[in-house]
């Protein structure tokens, strides 16, 4: 018997991983997030699954029920929104199991911020312009920030920053910003990216707060601020230069990877 966390995606049914949706029509029991879980994926499960929506439950009850299965030797899968990496409550989840010695894996899944970048149509990470991206969020009620960690220093070192679970605080969100940014700099919300009804609002990061308010942007939605929103400006990558002399196309009469060979 094993626990398989698995990260469902964004939202759209088919953005699962195959050995997700794999996974997930293996297993007897299901335990999944009913708030960001889009119900088509429970259709995946097999006939007469024990499906059980854990947005009501505590840790406790929740861990109840995984234990419960472990003592049938029933398999469960434990569906969570986007990827298990971030903002999953799987750490907690998976110090619980093993304290019981209950086995389980990990199954990743498309992220928020990737389906946001999709939506975009945006590569996040541009030459000359941008390397880094941060996912962040603001202090909620229920975890604090840690010190250090606030907008304006991820902000000060310019990186393309996906802030989640903080629309509804766009106001403070702009204000911390704007001094870093500029007005003027890209800025985006995605509200439920890849789901039937996405929606897309291109701003700035003077006008987050407004474009947040005028569109009426709640809950499942990513802001995501940088330079590289913007689909202008930017330069070319010396990847793909034609003079770049590389171990899969050597350029020059002294190539650093003549064919053949296979240095680094
Ligand atoms: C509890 S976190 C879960 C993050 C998730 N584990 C991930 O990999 O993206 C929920 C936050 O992620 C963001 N989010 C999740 N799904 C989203 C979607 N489809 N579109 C936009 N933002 C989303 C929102 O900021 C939301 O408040």
């Amino acid at each position: 018997m094993t626990v398989h966390f698995i990260g469902a995606g964004p939202g759209a049914a088919d953005l699962i991983t195959v050995r997700g949706r794999d996974l997930l029509a293996s297993c007897p029991v299901c335990l999944y997030a009913g708030s960001l879980v889009p119900a088509e994926l429970l259709a995946h499960c097999p006939v007469g699954v024990r499906l059980i929506n854990t947005a009501p439950l505590s840790l406790q009850d929740i861990v109840a029920e995984m234990a419960a299965a472990h003592a049938q030797g029933l398999d469960v899968a434990r569906l969570h929104s986007g990827d298990l990496s971030i903002w999953s409550a799987m750490g907690e989840q998976l110090r619980r199991l093993r304290e019981l010695e209950i086995p389980y894996t990990v199954t990743p899944g498309v992220p928020s911020f990737s389906a946001a970048a999709a939506a975009l149509e945006a590569e996040l990470t541009l030459p000359g312009s941008c390397q880094s991206v941060v996912l962040t969020r603001t202090s909620g009620r229920a975890s604090s920030m840690p010190d250090g960690e606030t907008l304006a220093a991820f902000a000060a070192t310019g990186a393309v920053l996906a802030i989640h679970l903080s629309v509804h605080v766009a106001q403070q969100v702009q204000h911390e910003l704007l001094v870093h940014y500029g007005a003027d700099c890209p800025a985006a919300i995605v509200w439920r990216a890849s789901w039937p009804d996405e929606r897309v609002v291109r701003t700035s990061v003077g006008e987050i707060a407004a474009a947040a308010q005028a569109n009426a942007l709640q809950r499942s939605a990513l802001i995501l601020v940088g330079r590289t929103l913007s689909q202008e400006g930017f330069g070319l990558s010396r990847l793909y230069a034609d003079d770049y002399d590389r171990r899969y196309r050597p350029r020059g009469e002294e190539p650093r990877f003549p064919s053949g060979t296979e240095a680094n």
